[in-house]
Formats: C-alpha cells, sequence, structure tokens
C-alpha cells in the first residue's frame, strides 16, 4: 500500500458567494414549492454570484485560502488544475486567470471539463504528476457559477443548481502512509445527451443558441437520477476495492452534493451509515464541480477529517463522467 502513495492533500479552502436563494424564493419565480424541493432533493437554499463577480474571482479566493492552509506562497505552486464547465471565458482558461489574480508566477494552469465529476478528475491528474515528478505542489480547484447558465423558467433544473468555489493543494507525500491511496475515472459519451448545454459551444452559432434558447443546462432529469445511482454506486465500491480498505475502515464518504436521495443510496451500496456520509447540499444546492472540494474543506474545518482518517469522494455528471477518490488525510 505504502509504495503507491505519492501525492497528499495540504490544505483546502472555500469561497461562496453571499447571496442566498431560499426555496421560498424560488416559490416567487417558478411554480415550485418548497415541500416538493426538499422531498425530491434536500436542497434548502443556494448561494447565487453578483453581477460583478466572475467564475475566476471565486476559485482564486478559494486558492488564497487553501493556500494558507497549506502554508505555501502562490509562488510554491507549479500547476494549477481548474474544472469548470462555466468558465468566464471559451478560452483563456479560469486556471490562467487565476495564476494573474493569485499571482502564482511559477505554475502553468489548465483547466479540466467534466461537469460535476471535474474536481476528482483535477485530482487523479496531479496525482499523476507528481507521482512522475513533473510537478511538486499544484491547486486542484472545483469552480462553477451554474446560476450563469441556468433557465430561471425551468422548474425541473432551476431549483438544483447553485455557486462556489473550492480549492485543495496537493503536493508530494510525506512517507508516513498519508495521502491519495487511489483514484478511479469513467466517462460514457454515449449519454452526452442526457445532461448538457448544447450552445455557446462551435456547433451552434450565438445568434442560433439564443434565438432556440440553448445556453442553459438540459437535462433528463429521472433518466439521470437512475444512471448517477448506479454509477456512483460502482465508483464507491470499485475504490474500496483499488485502495485495498473495507468500509469499516472508512472514516467519512464525501459524495458529490446533487441529490440527497442519490447519496443515501450511494451510501447504502458500500454499507456505510449516515453519520459516516457528509452532506451539505441543504445550503448550497448542486454546485457540480465545487461541491466535493468545498464539502471536502467543510469536513476538515469541523474536525470531521483528522490526520490519519480515511476519505472516500465520489462523484458523478455530465458527459456521462464519474468517479472516485480515496484518501488518507
Ligand atoms: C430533477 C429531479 C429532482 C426530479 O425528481 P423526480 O422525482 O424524478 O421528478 P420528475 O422529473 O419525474 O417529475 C415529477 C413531477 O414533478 C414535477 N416537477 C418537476 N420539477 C418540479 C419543481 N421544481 N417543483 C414542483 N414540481 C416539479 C414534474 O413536472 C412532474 O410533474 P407531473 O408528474 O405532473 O408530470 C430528479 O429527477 C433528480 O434529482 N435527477 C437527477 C438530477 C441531478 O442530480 N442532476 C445532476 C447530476 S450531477
Amino acid at each position: 500500500m505504502q509504495n503507491r502513495i505519492h501525492s497528499m492533500l495540504l490544505g483546502t479552502g472555500a469561497a461562496v458567494p453571499q447571496k442566498k436563494l431560499t426555496n421560498q424564493d424560488l416559490e416567487k419565480i417558478v411554480d415550485t414549492n418548497d415541500q416538493w424541493i426538499v422531498e425530491r432533493t434536500g436542497i434548502k437554499e443556494r448561494h447565487i454570484i453578483d453581477g460583478k463577480t466572475t467564475n475566476s474571482d471565486l476559485a482564486a479566493e478559494a486558492a488564497l485560502i487553501a493556500l494558507e492552509d497549506a502554508n505555501l506562497k502562490p509562488e510554491d505552486i507549479d500547476r494549477i488544475i481548474v474544472a469548470t464547465v462555466t468558465g468566464d471565458f471559451n478560452f483563456p482558461s479560469v486556471a490562467c486567470l487565476v495564476q494573474d489574480k493569485i499571482g502564482a508566477v511559477n505554475a502553468a494552469g489548465f483547466d479540466v471539463q467534466a461537469a460535476c465529476s471535474g474536481f476528482i478528475f483535477g485530482l487523479s491528474i496531479a496525482d499523476g504528476l507528481i507521482c512522475s515528478g513533473t510537478a511538486k505542489n499544484i491547486l486542484v480547484i472545483g469552480s462553477e457559477v451554474l446560476s450563469k447558465i441556468t433557465d430561471w423558467k425551468d422548474r425541473s433544473t432551476c431549483v438544483l443548481f447553485g455557486d462556489a468555489a473550492g480549492a485543495a493543494v496537493v503536493g508530494p507525500a510525506n512517507g508516513d502512509g498519508r495521502g491519495i491511496l487511489a483514484t478511479f475515472l469513467k466517462t460514457d459519451g454515449r449519454l452526452a445527451d442526457l445532461l448538457n448545454m448544447p450552445g455557446g459551444g462551435t456547433k451552434y452559432p450565438p445568434e442560433v443558441s439564443v434565438k432556440e434558447n440553448l445556453n442553459n443546462i438540459k437535462m433528463q432529469g429521472p433518466e439521470v437520477f437512475k444512471a448517477a445511482v448506479t454509477a456512483m454506486g460502482d465508483a464507491a465500491k470499485h475504490i474500496l476495492s483499488e485502495a485495498d480498505i473495507t468500509s469499516e475502515e472508512v472514516d467519512l464518504l464525501i459524495p458529490h452534493q446533487a441529490n440527497k436521495r442519490i447519496i443515501d443510496a450511494t451510501a447504502r451500496r458500500v454499507k456505510l451509515p449516515s453519520e459516516k456520509v457528509y452532506i451539505n447540499l441543504q445550503n448550497y444546492g448542486n454546485t457540480s464541480a465545487a461541491s466535493i472540494p468545498v464539502a471536502l474543506n467543510e469536513a476538515r474545518r469541523e474536525g470531521l477529517l483528522r490526520a490519519g482518517d480515511v476519505c472516500v469522494l465520489v462523484a458523478f455528471g455530465g458527459g456521462l463522467t464519474w468517479g472516485s477518490a480515496a484518501i488518507r488525510i
């Protein structure tokens, strides 16, 4: 086991917009109600960015908090990986904008696009770069402003999403057994149509996208729900076997925060009791790539993850994408 560990978490941070949008607020916008949203999803409120702040602003704020937690300076970072589907621009990447905003002058940055699984994809890349000796200290950020691509007239999607950024600094393991034990990634492009934003890319020119209302999230909710339950359960089971750990050895499961019913089903697949499952979606909704790093940061700061504890991350998202990671904190 020990010789498989190459990288470890050195620090975490998060940034969340101040403005909250409650279920009661949503009742005034679309035909919905608090009871429906809570029963079907578990979400009570979400945070929404103001008109001036950008994705890269949130990401930079989370990154600076993670750096302070890791006791490192921006100059110490040699890679910045940002997982996002809501970048400030098509290009340049959010990672390059974050590099400028935090003054990480020695870094090279790039974005990863794996929707809600993006943070785990970024973490896996960071682990590989550190393992190969290509990089030492890496910022992995999940940052989203989904409110900008939400169709506020579609009650089946607009109640689900929120804005946030979370960051982790990953560096070389120190040989004491702590670190990233294993990562697992999977995609199935055959199901790309279940959850996507058709506009904004090169397939549909801007005028077509606007005219046909393609610049927002489209989702076949029940189909996505079924795929998520299967994929997240499989990913959680797979990572236990890959990391050679049992459910009993897991101290905390941090699942992607999309829907409480999906999280409960995932926990059941790996026989984890609810007290070992971290849930904060009631406060944030689904923040896509930000959901896991925000939850990881909160769990650490609440004292739920101490040095040596085993934490399992598991995510699912559009693509379809899914993945998991096991970390000895
Ligand atoms: C979106 C989701 C909560 C909908 O729950 P559901 O139980 O599948 O509900 P359905 O879509 O079958 O809709 C059931 C009814 O509720 C209605 N409904 C949908 N959204 C509603 C809302 N916000 N408020 C009130 N009623 C709503 C539907 O119109 C439908 O009404 P009908 O039976 O009269 O046609 C659920 O499918 C889900 O969570 N899917 C996965 C979403 C997800 O996690 N996506 C991100 C993955 S990373």
